[in-house]
């Protein structure tokens, strides 16, 4: 996600550093966070100067040396990770408004971006970029320049009140120097204060280097800092505090949030990472919408077949989307891994949609098959966290999830985003074909909407999980059981253990234990069981109650997830980990969780990288 870092200073401070070598020092401790393009503005000389440009931060660098910026004590700085607008420099930030006075910054997705260009436009503003910042710059321009006389803070507060969705704004102004205001809804932003000069980050990394003192912002909350103050209002205008703590981390754990490894802070990212993916899908009225189509919908609708396409992680996402799809918009759904799906000539025509997932988008045999089905005439929609990137530019329809940058190799994050994509996917297309009605779509996304903090409450009890895991290191092989939606998460969990922890592991679906996996079984196996809620279909938890007797009459050690409530398979199991309820075909979003925590601590544990696993890459782009 992008990286946000903001800067008062005075001269005695400018003789060690001027705004430039701050915000650049900060960008550069905020790459971790990925980015396709980055940009500063300074204000100096009664003007806004700014630079911006895509790619790497080297490429900024290499224009501010063939154009200089003037020396300056105040300023923002931006890493961009592209939402609205590809990565261009045209769409990197800052974006400028009220006649190039004002620049502003941005991380987050202003939801309504859509309605209140339409009313500038028809103002007469006219738009640079792709962009929803740019929308809130020329917003917070008019405010300025109208009812808040300029007063760069009120006209902020006057600004934010507009906006729906969730953000983190900067902004400076060429009346004030020695001045940036800043406001977070829903998005990260820490102030740093310092000594004649005070900073604004993403996160404290952005100025680790200058100060350790850091007050937190609270939610809808403005903060606006000169060199020798700052001041902090909430959304209503009315005073407010933030919560100040000194910063003990090193300038490699301040990157990872504080957590161990890169890994674990993603799988706490996740309430976000589904949060953010499900924000703005719908536009005025309600109705669900894509980021890029270029399919006709009356096309779409029309379709008579699903492929899904995808490897590793990405395809137990694809895996989830089948049951949910399939049951609500009544299309059959096949989910192959990509590489096997080319070299078998398979059968698809202009009917067919497929749906490829990738978090890279770069994944070469993902590439490759939507490729090859295009020829064919299908019809292709990309899943992808990175804008940009290769599989959805060259995809006839994009749905982006937006779990931001992931950087673990194993993938957490991302596939919870994954799989809410596949969700939002699978309502848009019910939509389009009618096959549910609109208050059905809406329940859905409700408890959609109830995800995140159910995902939190796991995070919260991470420690029950935690102590199994550092009880198993010595575990040479464990296997996880799971039916309908269960399964791929039976399998995942097998596959995060696999990656990182390098113990041989397996995911069968419940009912084929009798098929073979259940010789398997001696004393002491290790057995995860995913089991479906007793509220659900019809006999499928008693399914896999009788499954779990039937591993542990054969000695297993039975190690069972199932939903809060359910208090008959306490005495079928060594351990239970309870998750929250939630309709059936939404539980992958929150059984998945505990299997993560699992792999991750049981790998700490055995002192292994899990960031960097032996013989893995984040990105396969070779065949
Ligand atoms: C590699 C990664 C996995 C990922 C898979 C697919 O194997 O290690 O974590 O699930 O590629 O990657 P994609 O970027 O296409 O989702």
């Amino acid at each position: 996600m992008c990286g946000i870092v903001g800067y008062a200073g005075t001269s005695s401070r400018s003789a060690e550093h001027g705004a430039l070598d701050v915000l650049i020092e900060g960008l550069r401790r905020l790459e971790y966070r990925g980015y396709d393009s980055a940009g500063v503005a300074v204000v100096a000389d009664g003007a806004i100067h700014s630079r911006k440009k895509a790619g790497k931060l080297v490429n900024l660098e290499n224009q501010i040396a063939e154009a200089p910026l003037p020396d300056s004590l105040t300023g923002i700085g931006h890493t961009r990770w592209a939402t609205h607008g590809g990565p261009s420099d045209q769409n990197a930030h800052p974006h400028l408004a009220d006649g190039g006075k004002l620049a502003m910054i941005h991380n987050g997705i202003i939801e309504n971006f859509a309605e209140i260009k339409a009313t500038l436009v028809a103002e007469g503003v006219e738009f640079l970029s792709d962009t929803d910042t740019e929308v809130a710059a020329a917003l917070l321009g008019k405010m300025y320049s109208s009812e808040a006389e300029g007063d760069l803070t009120r006209a902020m507060q006057l600004a934010v009140n507009k906006l729906e969705g969730a953000f983190t704004l900067l902004a400076v102004h060429q009346d004030h120097p020695g001045v940036v205001v800043a406001a977070r809804r829903n998005s990260p932003l820490v102030l740093g204060l310092g000594e004649g000069e005070n900073f604004l980050g993403s996160d404290v990394s952005g100025f680790i280097d200058f100060t350790r003192r850091a007050v937190e912002l609270g939610q809808d909350q403005i903060v606006t800092i000169t060199p020798e103050s700052h001041s902090i209002i909430g959304f209503d205008g009315e005073p407010a505090e933030g919560r100040e703590f000194s910063v003990d981390w090193d300038a490699a754990s301040a990157e990872k949030g504080g957590f161990p490894s890169f890994m674990e802070k993603e799988i706490h990212d996740q309430p976000a990472a589904v949060a953010d993916t499900l924000l703005g899908r719908s536009d005025a009225e309600g109705k669900l919408t894509l980021d890029e189509l270029r399919i006709d919908p009356e096309k779409l609708a029309k379709i008579t077949k699903i492929v899904v396409l995808a490897c590793g992680t990405s395809a137990y996402a694809g895996s989830v989307a089948k049951y949910a799809i399939e049951s609500w918009c009544r299309i059959p759904v096949e989910v192959e891994l990509s590489h096997e799906f080319r070299y078998r000539e398979p059968i698809v025509d202009k009917n067919t949609l497929i749906v490829s997932i990738s978090q890279s988008g770069e994944t070469m045999d993902t590439l490759m098959a939507v490729r090859y089905a295009k020829e064919q005439g299908a019809k292709t929609l990309s899943i992808c966290n990175t804008n940009g990137s290769t599989i959805p530019r060259e995809s006839d329809a994009v749905l982006y999830t937006h779990a931001g940058p992931e950087i673990a190799v194993a993938s957490t994050k991302a596939f919870l985003a994954q799989i809410t994509a596949t969700y939002l996917l699978g309502l848009y297309l019910a939509q389009l074909r009618g096959n549910l009605f609109s208050g059905q779509i809406k329940d859905i996304l409700a408890d959609l909407g109830k995800i995140p903090s159910k995902i939190q409450d796991i995070l919260d009890r991470d420690n029950e999980i935690k102590d199994l895991a550092r009880s198993m290191a010595d575990a040479s092989s464990v296997l996880f059981l799971g039916r309908h939606v269960g399964y791929p998460v039976a399998m995942e969990g097998a596959l995060k253990l696999k990656e990182i922890a390098y113990i041989h592991a397996e995911g069968f679906a419940a009912g084929e234990l009798k098929h073979g996996p259940i010789a398997l079984i001696d004393d002491g196996q290790p057995v995860f069981v995913v089991v479906p809620s007793p509220r659900g279909r019809d006999s499928l938890h008693s399914k896999v109650v009788s499954n779990i007797q039937e591993v542990r009459a054969r000695g297993a050690n039975t190690l069972v997830i199932a939903e809060e409530g359910d208090v008959d398979v306490r005495e079928y199991a060594e351990f239970v980990f309870y998750v929250p309820e939630t309709p059936t075909l939404l539980m992958p979003l929150l059984a998945t969780v505990p299997l993560q925590i699992f792999a991750c601590e049981l790998a700490t544990a055995k002192g292994y990288d899990v960031d960097q696993p032996r013989n893995l890459a984040k990105s396969v782009t070779v065949e």
